[in-house]
């Protein structure tokens, strides 16, 4: 959602801030804004649209200092303007904020009654003024700056309910920095002689790799000599110091023009990548953490909840659990789960899917599933250490690397073959997997990166496809069995980053509603590997043609398809089999991407949206 940084060190820190929000940027950037403490004082920049722009802005006001917060914005409460972006200034506190307060209106009524004016529409501008009137107040008492910034930050959260992540910083405290963590991910950077504060290791990466992760309830004071964290009764604690593995060639474009672009070319090693383990040790319970086969074999079914992308690699792997491991299988998108009541079976295995591990929805929603009663939490997760996976008792992190692209690509393949892995591995334990067809999974997988390679080498053909798609308003897409799934996250692709209102359906439905929408103006997307489906999603594909329809089928090269009046065909070159998903995952990101290079959207940064969201 929001990105937060913040440095104190010998040298000038507004690069570093600088260099932190752009890194950050992905996250949210409606706006941003820098506060630097310098001299006794606070000088605070912020500006609209992208942190570009505010950099512009500090450069031209000669900003330079030793300590600093900054913050690029995704709207929650309030709109997109400069009074409402961060840093929050109260009197000389300055803070960014993570996160969304709930009780910000008693607050803001308590607050004016003490006097103090709110220049923003902001859930935030409410905690700096909460920190400084008890820094006023221990002031007014007497009990002077020993009882400071910290103290009063330690008492102001106590107010708080809802979710934040905290960097803060005083005029009349230029020596640290002040920060509080709670239900949003913050982390301190160590380095020689500096240290730093950050929502997200990407921020400061260029200046250490050593961190410590901040835990629920911790608030923590960071000087340029060293760190004390507290935890919730503010009793002083050691946490445990990381070292980083998020490699910066990650976050660099390199030779491409878009995160997106890398990321969909990166699938063949992030793929490999994921599959390492199982390739070189077999499907075994372990993949899941070193106690999971007990686990893993008293199961009896599973839940599956995530939100977004996330949802739609769920929705694959249902069939693959059904049909591998003969478990019962449900998929639910998190945020509807979550206020349901949801009739627990506890011995079904609960299983988040989350690329950030950080999504409020699928955070919940497994808070939820505990609650009632579930004995068993597997997460999926591109991002070690994060919340979802901490919270859970078994864990596989998907090897994608670091996804920047807003529109998630390699972290859904990833995450299928992730699935993949854990459907085979249900289904050996509950004795649905024969060796011999242990032998014929592992067979396909080794197959995959290649098969995925191959699938790339497409785009020229479907940048073709892209130029077509870039003057059309809506867009069908359509898919059965394990490729409906591929087909709904081809649409969503495609409306995320083009503009382009697309819907998808399960093909056999077409005649119950969407045919009607069909006519010339109407491309309609379909998935059609040569499996066991084919002949009813051609009949399908008869359907629209009789209606005018263009079609535009992605199919493999097993497949008797002849191109034709209105039906345009793109193959993969063999059918992968049971991860044939994965492979036909690939033209519909490349023409997704096109199109929206066609249009000349933003791909990285599409309108309105932020990569993880930590709020409802
Ligand atoms: C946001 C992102 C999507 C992502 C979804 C779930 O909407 O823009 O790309 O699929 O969140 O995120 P998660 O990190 O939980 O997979």
């Amino acid at each position: 959602m929001c990105g937060i940084v913040g440095a104190i060190a010998d040298r000038d820190v507004v690069p570093v801030l600088i260099e932190g929000l752009k890194r950050l940027e992905y996250r949210g950037y409606d706006s941003a804004g820098i506060a630097v403490v310098d001299e006794q004082d606070v000088r605070r920049v912020r500006r609209t649209g992208r942190v570009s722009e505010m950099e512009n802005a500090a450069i031209a006001e000669d900003f330079h200092a030793h300590l600093g917060i900054g913050h690029t914005r995704w709207a929650t409460h309030g709109g997109v303007t400069e009074a409402n972006a961060h840093p929050h200034i109260s009197q000389g506190v300055a803070l960014v904020h993570n996160g969304i307060i709930e009780n910000h209106e008693e607050q803001r009524e308590r607050l004016r009654e003490l006097g103090y004016q709110f220049e923003s529409q902001t859930d935030t501008e409410v905690i700096a003024h909460l920190i400084h009137h008890y820094l006023k107040e221990s002031n007014d008492a007497g009990t002077g700056p020993a009882q400071g910034l910290l103290a009063a930050v330690q008492r102001a959260v106590k107010d708080l309910t809802g979710a934040y992540a905290l960097a803060v910083v005083s005029r009349k405290e230029p020596e640290r920095m002040v920060c509080a963590r709670m239900g949003c991910p913050l982390l301190i950077g160590l380095g020689e002689g500096e240290n730093f504060v950050a929502s997200d290791v990407s921020a400061i990466l260029q200046a250490t790799r050593r961190v410590i992760f901040l835990e629920e309830g911790d608030t923590a004071e960071v000087t340029r000599a060293g760190v004390r964290v507290f935890d919730g009764d503010n009793v002083e604690i050691q946490r445990e110091v990381h070292v980083s593995d998020v490699s910066l060639a990650s976050l660099e474009l390199g030779p491409y023009r878009h995160f997106m672009q890398k990321e969909i070319h990166e699938q063949p090693r992030a793929l490999a990548d994921t599959i390492e383990a199982v390739i070189d040790g077999g499907f075994s319970a372990e993949l899941f953490g070193a106690n999971a086969e007990a686990a893993l074999r008293d199961i009896e079914g599973v839940q599956i909840l995530a939100c977004g992308t996330s949802y739609y690699a769920g929705m694959t792997a249902r069939y693959w659990m059904e049909a591998i491991s003969g478990l019962p299988c449900s998929v639910e998108i998190a945020s509807e789960y979550r206020y349901r009541a949801a009739h627990a079976n506890p011995k079904h295995l609960i299983v988040t899917i989350s690329q950030s591990g950080e999504t409020l929805d699928t955070m919940e929603a497994l808070k939820y599933a505990k609650s009632l009663g579930h004995l068993h939490t597997l997460s999926v997760c591109n991002v070690p250490e994060s919340a979802i996976p901490r919270a859970s008792e078994l864990v596989c992190y998907t090897r994608a690397g670091a996804e920047i692209g807003v529109a998630s690509t390699k972290a859904f393949t990833t995450q299928l073959a992730a699935l993949f892995q854990l459907c085979v591995v249900l289904g050996k334990l509950h004795g649905k997997v024969s060796e011999a067809d242990e032998a014929d999974y592992l067979e396909q997988l080794r197959f995959l990166p290649g098969s995925v390679q191959h699938a790339l080498n497409l785009e020229p053909q479907i940048a073709l496809w892209a130029e077509k798609f870039a003057g059309k308003q809506n867009a069908l897409f359509l898919g059965r069995g394990l490729h409906y799934p591929i087909a709904l996250e081809g649409a969503l692709k495609l409306k995320e980053i083009s503009y382009i209102h697309a819907e998808a359906y399960p093909a056999g439905e077409l005649k119950h509603g969407p045919l009607a929408l069909v006519d010339a103006a109407m491309p309609v997307v379909v998935i059609a590997p040569n499996d066991k489906l084919l002949e009813k999603v051609k009949s399908n594909m008869q359907e629209v043609r009789a209606r005018g329809g263009e079609l535009f089928v992605f199919t493999d090269q097993d497949s008797n398809f002849t191109e034709s009046e209105g039906v345009h065909v793109i193959r993969t070159p063999r059918h992968a089999g049971v991860l044939s998903p994965i492979v036909h995952t690939i033209p519909v990101q490349l023409l997704a991407y096109h199109t929206a290079l066609a249009r000349g959207t933003d791909v990285d940064k599409p309108r309105n949206l932020a990569k993880s969201v930590t709020v409802e």
